[in-house]
């Protein structure tokens, strides 16, 4: 049964950048409520009212994946390591973005499936791609011209996909026989444990655990065999799925990971209840810092504009009085204003200067990156704010 146990307010989708913040173009804002559900029976924490695909995956969609040094490294890394040890023959990606992953692949074995057009569009030339959701009817008709996959990866994805049973169903027919489904997402375990309660927004309807994965999966004729932490995204968890007759067998690696997930308590409501209580005073406290500051008068803005600080800004209502701007490395964002809160986006060369005197961590999971890139920020005495794991103002 789902019990809602967390209300993040009135929000925007996360990726709508505003063209321009006119009274016309703001009128026609969609805004939804944001309500996080647990399901008691599969242990799955979902998006309590999900948006339509349809309306998040136009052919405006901003994210560029390959933007962040961070995620490049990141997708070469797997895709070596996924070509080493299963030595596939197909690969395809279910959500392939400007193709950050496929690229580090011989472009014979690979498959693109990507909803978005404009994304789909930067790698149809090289590689075979599909620009369409993830459904079995594509399923069927990809693999009528191909040979089964070998890999199927799908990195910050599924989670996306409201219809799971339809989306592993369809999986579980385009895989070979011990060909396995290798995923990435956001680990509730890491919400809980840093309280990073941006992870909601619209496109993630599902922040998974190992539990509610393995659950969701035998639904269908899958198993979930291995687990890895990883550190993209704040804290995600990449998932090894294949058919429940292949070969493959439970590591210890995904027993400490279920037995840590349990030590936890993450099968239990009342975890998910005490984590409400604790967002909404990270809210109060982060609210007070962005207040003291505007007293002090000091020239406060917000690096990346981040789905995730959509979330937090919407939620605290923190806007223009507060924040002069966010600086972003993403052209296709810059000129345009953050959804709900219609703070103007601009370029990192003009913002980052020297009148800057605090900037707000909306890309909190490129910290490391970012304050090694921002070393003469904080030398000549500029300070980072962060809300995760609490909201404070970062002392270097
Ligand atoms: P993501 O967390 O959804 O991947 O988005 C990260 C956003 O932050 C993306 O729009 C690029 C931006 N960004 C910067 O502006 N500067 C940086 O140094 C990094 C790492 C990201």
């Amino acid at each position: 049964m789902k019990k809602n146990f967390l209300n993040l307010g009135k929000q925007p989708l996360a990726n709508s950048f505003l063209a321009s913040n006119s009274k016309r173009v703001k009128s026609k804002e969609f805004f939804y409520n944001l309500r996080v559900a647990f399901d008691t029976d599969t242990c799955l924490v979902s998006v309590a009212n999900p948006v339509n695909p349809k309306f998040q995956y136009t052919d405006q969609y901003a994210h560029r994946a390959s933007e962040s040094l961070t995620m490049r490294n990141a997708f070469a890394k797997i895709a070596r390591k996924l070509d080493k040890k299963f030595s596939p023959k197909i690969v395809m990606e279910i959500g392939s973005n400007d193709g950050v992953f496929i690229r580090n692949f011989d472009k014979k074995k690979i498959i693109a499936v990507e909803p978005c057009r404009n994304l789909a569009k930067l790698t149809k030339d090289k590689y075979k791609t599909y620009p369409n959701f993830w459904t079995k009817k594509l399923a069927k008709k990809i693999f009528q011209k191909s040979k089964n996959a070998d890999i199927i990866f799908s990195a910050n994805t599924i989670s996306h996909i409201p219809n799971l049973k339809e989306t592993f169903e369809a999986i579980e027919k385009s895989l070979s026989l011990n060909g396995v489904l290798v995923i990435e997402d956001p680990s509730l375990l890491s919400v809980i444990e840093n309280n990073s309660y941006d992870q909601f927004y619209d496109e993630h309807v599902y922040v998974f655990s190992a539990i509610a994965i393995s659950n969701i999966v035998k639904k269908t004729n899958l198993r979930l065999f291995n687990a890895e932490k990883i550190d993209t995204h704040g804290g995600s968890m990449r998932y090894y799925i294949c058919k429940k007759k292949a070969k493959y067998k439970i590591t210890n690696g995904l027993k400490k990971i279920l037995n840590k997930e349990k030590k936890s308590k993450l099968n239990q409501l009342k975890t998910y209840l005490n984590f409400s209580k604790k967002v909404e005073e990270s809210k109060n406290n982060l609210i007070k810092i962005f207040k003291k500051l505007k007293k002090e008068n000091k020239k406060v803005i917000s690096y990346g504009a981040t789905y995730k600080s959509s979330t937090v800004f919407n939620y605290c209502n923190i806007g223009t009085k507060y924040i002069e701007y966010v600086t972003d490395t993403t052209l296709n964002k810059q000129g345009k204003f953050t959804p709900g809160k219609h703070i103007p986006i601009i370029s990192p060369e003009k913002g980052m200067n020297n009148s800057v005197d605090y900037a707000f961590l909306g890309a909190w999971n490129f910290k490391k990156e970012i304050l090694k890139k921002e070393r003469e920020f904080i030398k000549r005495g500029g300070k980072f704010i962060t809300h995760v794991p609490s909201a404070k103002i970062i002392s270097s």
